[in-house]
């Protein structure tokens, strides 16, 4: 079992020496644990080719582990120094318009480019060889934030020729990606392979199945540039974790796979940052910028515990304002500590601020740390203290518990409704969030799982929106299982190709003895009314009449909303939060699901004999009838705007 600790991200080459005894004293002292450095530091590490000069990391590290501070080394190689970039200019990335993505900030590397693997390798052998068994390194952490700043797909020559050959492999013969891709449609029909193109700078949209293959390559790219990282890391380093820091909202490629050459999986969470860049209404910004989402973490802490099968970590927690969302406010008082609980809540096992102090030059000078760039402690230190001595008191380990309700969550169904979303609005990760919300709303814990079968076991209830194609096994396993299921909208309409699904019996609808007829996309302002029980929004099918089946809900214009045969169900639209808390608790209210009736504001987290109880309002909230007798561990009957409190679960 895994005790629940504090991380601090560091950067030792942004400070004079004489700072780096202080630093790790001051750390110690503010209950961190748990030290990342050196993932950007290529220029220092290796500042002419081959000329490695490792010195002063040891130093660093040394001055660290005098303190008793664990450490999780970086790979630099989100940052290849400009020595590199001029020895092969061809390894940037091109974006979409076939621009170079130059030197002078960060990221800028193609994934598929061999020379630029290789100078890769060259590093990590050397790093580990020289660091990879010293005692106090605990973890890898590889590279940083696959894909930030758009950097997945790249349109170069290396692209382009590493695409072909995916190509080749997969399809064996042109004639077969032709049919596969549909390419008589606008005489686009190849003759080899050889004359594959990458699908940008085309006169209009191109051909889905050929953007969603190129989507696909583009993930194995990552994925391939991970796993050579880490079999370098596995042989030069054993018995060390090996992680990934991933981002929110970010799907470009499929991080269930590439965890799969992981030990643990890590996010970097900025609530505040990915609620001022989110979709969401101005009000809800308004209500919420400076604690931030109230579901939008937790979502991603449950997505990423899925991914690193049941280990993972905050690697980056947002300690203060940040620099780079649209507006960059100063998060209410208690919030640095109210998301280090959420976090602990959810399974974690560590959370990492980011980072100890500002930096008073470069890029993120506007970014807030720990400390201050003159070393006073900032807001956020104090709340981390405060969180240590909580920490001691709670004695609480890493856990994840089984959660009666699965979620399934697809990458190529991000990439396929991305690519065709048919309504400007549509985005699979919201459609998914808006089913994970009313859950929540329910004070239930929910497990993201991918769509394989694998990772269904015995649930209460199954929710797959939006799958955009649905495999045979997993029509087998929905005919045998007694779980609920509820499907839709747009689940199982496309075939893996891109094709549109219509072979009878080959989707979750044939399931109910209906099909999909139609489909429209509805402009933001409309709603279509289901009875009085909310609406479509966004997106709505128009089922067949076929089925025999009485439906459950209705729209005001006479079609099936809310479709059921034994225990799977189909919702044939986008719902509104109204309809989704409505679809949600009726089929609860058939399970032996408990759900509770949770004021606004309030969010509810089980944990092993835990339950924590968060305020996310910016008023004081009673939660007397919630707790009743059980013992306060944490916190009080009151919970004040941004606080949290945790009880005994065993007694309620
Ligand atoms: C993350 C990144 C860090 C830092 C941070 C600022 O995306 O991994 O290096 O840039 O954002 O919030």
């Amino acid at each position: 079992m895994t005790k629940q600790s504090l991380g601090v991200c560091y950067y030792p080459e942004h400070w004079s020496e004489e700072l780096w005894n202080d630093d790790a004293t001051r750390m110690k002292q503010v209950g961190i644990e748990f030290v990342r450095i050196g993932e950007f530091s290529w220029s220092r590490l290796e500042p002419s080719r081959r000329n490695y000069q490792f010195d002063w990391l040891e130093k660093a590290i040394q001055a660290l582990s005098r303190k008793n501070l664990k450490i999780i080394l970086g790979t630099p190689t989100a940052t290849p120094p400009k020595w590199l970039i001029d020895f092969m200019p061809d390894m940037v990335a091109l974006d979409k318009f076939g621009r170079p993505r130059k030197f002078g900030s960060r990221r800028h590397y193609c994934f598929s480019h061999e020379g630029y693997i290789n100078e890769c390798k060259e590093i990590v052998c050397k790093l580990a060889e020289r660091f990879g068994n010293h005692p106090d390194i605990i973890a890898w952490q590889v590279d940083n934030e696959y894909g930030c700043h758009d950097t997945v797909e790249s349109y170069s020559l290396a692209a382009r020729n590493a695409f072909q050959n995916w190509c080749k492999e997969k399809y064996q013969n042109i004639a077969h990606l032709n049919q596969s891709w549909g390419n008589v449609f606008w005489s686009m029909e190849l003759s080899s392979f050889d004359e594959i193109e990458l699908p940008n700078l085309t006169v209009t949209e191109a051909n889905p199945s050929h953007l969603l293959d190129f989507q696909r390559f583009s993930s194995d790219q990552v994925i391939k540039f991970n796993r050579f990282q880490v079999e370098i890391l596995r042989k030069l380093s054993p018995k060390r974790d090996i992680i990934h820091n991933f981002m929110g909202d970010f799907t470009a490629f499929d991080h269930f796979n590439l965890c799969q050459d992981l030990d643990i999986a890590s996010w970097d969470s900025y609530p505040l940052g990915f609620l001022e860049r989110s979709p969401k209404s101005d009000k809800f910004k308004q209500e919420y910028m400076r604690i931030g989402d109230p579901d939008f973490q937790s979502f991603h802490h449950d997505l990423y515990r899925g991914c690193g099968r049941g280990r993972w970590w905050v690697m980056e927690q947002q300690p203060g304002v940040v620099n780079w969302a649209p507006w960059n406010p100063i998060p209410a008082k208690g919030s640095v500590r109210l998301w280090t609980h959420e976090a602990f809540a959810a399974g974690a096992e560590i959370v990492s601020y980011f980072r100890w102090r500002q930096a008073p030059f470069a890029q993120e000078q506007m970014h807030e740390g720990l400390l201050l760039p003159n070393s006073e402690p900032n807001e956020g230190y104090y709340e981390i203290a405060k969180v240590k001595d909580e920490l001691e008191s709670l004695k609480s380990v890493a856990s994840s518990s089984f959660s009666p309700i699965a979620l399934i969550f697809n990458y190529e169904s991000a990439w396929a409704w991305n690519i065709q979303p048919h309504g400007l609005d549509f985005s699979y990760s919201q459609l998914i969030r808006t089913f994970y919300t009313a859950l929540r709303k329910l004070g239930l814990s929910v497990d993201i799982v991918p769509a394989e079968v694998s990772a269904l076991g015995e649930r209460e209830l199954i929710i797959i929106p939006g799958l955009f194609s649905v495999q045979p096994e997993f029509i087998r396993f929905f005919e045998n299982t007694k779980s609920t299921i509820l499907v839709g909208p747009r689940t199982g309409t496309k075939s893996s190709n891109f094709h549109i699904e219509n072979k009878k019996n080959s989707n979750f609808l044939s399931l109910l003895g209906s099909s999909v007829v139609r489909t429209e996309s509805l402009r933001p302002g409309v709603e279509i009314n289901i009875d009085n029980n909310g609406s479509f929004i966004h997106w709505r099918e128009i089922l067949n009449g076929e089925s025999s089946l009485e439906p459950i809900l209705s729209t005001e214009d006479g079609h099936a909303a809310f479709i059921q045969n034994k225990n799977i169900y189909y919702l044939a639209g986008w719902p509104n939060d109204q309809l989704a808390e409505h679809v949600v608790k009726y089929l609860l209210s058939k399970s032996n699901v408990k759900t509770l009736n949770l004021p606004n504001n309030i969010r509810v987290r089980d944990n092993g004999d835990k339950r924590y109880f968060f305020n996310y309002g910016a008023k004081s909230i009673n939660i007397e009838h919630l707790i009743k007798d059980s013992e306060i561990l944490i916190g009080q009957v009151s919970l004040n705007p941004y606080d949290v409190t945790i009880v005994r679960r065993s007694e309620l």
